[in-house]
């Protein structure tokens, strides 16, 4: 389904990071770097690391709760809790499961969804149907990751990239013509091995073998995936913009993915976007997968950025491959 009239409102954001700090000077004492490359690359300053003992579940739980509050919905109130991610605690139960029992919500139901970094964008398309049919009325949709667990520290190319965190939003009913407008997801499995990690699950069970070949760390192809991000990062902005009915013009604010700031900055100049529509984090955070995109939008609320009324557009690519965009009108 590409589009749809019913209101779907995002009622509370809330966000939360990891408790240390890597810096990148941090970074040029673990491998060989420098500070000026990685900000001329990537953009990227710093980024927030769990502390020994935080899991995903313990970052979503926080950004759960503040998004709760700002929703002004119970927990015993939520039907439904959707988490986004690829670094979950266990295999199984779900990280929606553990979370599900530390917020106290006992009438929701709860599941995990993994599509990498896209991964918030499917949560808000799946979790907005429930809402939309009238299934459900607040669903919790959380994008958490620990990407500083499946990264190799001793690994230049990825290592200066990645951050954890947590952010969640709280979808409700709304009126007509405001809330989600429209949404498109895509996906390409054809490009599997452009970032995947390899080891831990059914192909390649965890073994003394497969942790002395670094099987449990993100693997990635930095210069293809760069491009297809270019690429499909516009493409679906447009897809999502007219499944809307408006066009680039109409956009107040743009909330992309961010994965590096050239890619943020080649998919604005590509679609005209000018660069004060455009939020930008990730000096800050580096790459948190699904979790980059809620914490965006929630400090861009926090910033005041989000007007009743404007047009925001979020737009997303990850590992699958996958993609996706939504615009909403606040
Ligand atoms: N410090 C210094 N030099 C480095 C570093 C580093 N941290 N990393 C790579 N280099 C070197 C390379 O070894 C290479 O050296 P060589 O020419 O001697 O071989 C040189 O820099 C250029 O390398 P490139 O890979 O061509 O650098 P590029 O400009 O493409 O930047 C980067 C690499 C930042 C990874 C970029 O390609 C990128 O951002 N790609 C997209 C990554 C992305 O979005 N990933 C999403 C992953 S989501 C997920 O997996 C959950």
């Amino acid at each position: 389904m590409r589009s749809q009239s019913t209101g779907v409102r995002i009622a509370g954001l809330g966000k939360s990071l990891g408790e240390n700090l890597l810096t990148n000077q941090d970074l040029e004492r673990m491998v060989d770097t420098s500070d000026e490359w990685i900000r001329t690359r990537t953009g990227i300053g710093t980024r927030h690391i769990a502390a020994r003992g935080t899991a995903t579940s313990d970052l979503a739980l926080r950004a759960a709760r503040e998004a709760l509050t700002d929703a002004r919905v119970a927990p015993a109130d939520v039907d439904l809790i959707i988490v986004a991610t690829v670094t979950p605690d266990m295999a199984f139960p779900s990280v929606a499961c553990l979370l599900q029992a530390e917020l106290g919500a006992t009438h929701a139901a709860a599941f995990d969804l993994s599509a990498a970094c896209s991964g918030f964008l499917y949560g808000l398309d799946v979790g907005s149907r429930f809402v939309q049919t009238g299934r459900y009325q607040h669903v919790l949709v959380v994008g958490a990751e620990t990407l500083s667990r499946i990264t190799d520290y001793t690994d230049r190319r990825t290592c200066v990239l990645f951050g954890d965190g947590a952010g969640a939003a709280v979808l409700a009913p709304g009126p007509e013509g405001s809330g989600l407008l429209a949404s498109v997801l895509g996906a390409d499995g054809g490009g599997k091995d452009l970032m995947y990690l390899p080891g831990g699950g059914s192909r390649h069970p965890a073994s003394v073998e497969t942790v002395q070949a670094g099987l449990h760390y993100i693997k990635m192809n930095g210069n293809e995936v760069f491009k297809y991000a270019v690429r499909v990062m516009g493409d679906v902005t447009l897809q999502a913009l007219a499944a809307a009915g408006l066009d680039v013009t109409d956009v107040d604010l743009f909330v992309p993915h961010q994965a590096n700031y050239r890619i943020i900055d080649a998919t604005a100049r590509r679609l005209g976007l000018p660069a004060d529509k455009v939020f930008v984090n990730i000096e800050r955070y580096g790459n948190m997968s699904a979790a980059t995109i809620p914490i965006a939008l929630r400090e861009a609320q926090e910033e005041g950025r989000l007007k009743q009324g404007d047009v925001v557009v979020l737009a997303a690519f990850g590992g699958g491959l996958t993609w996706a965009a939504s615009v909403l009108r606040w």
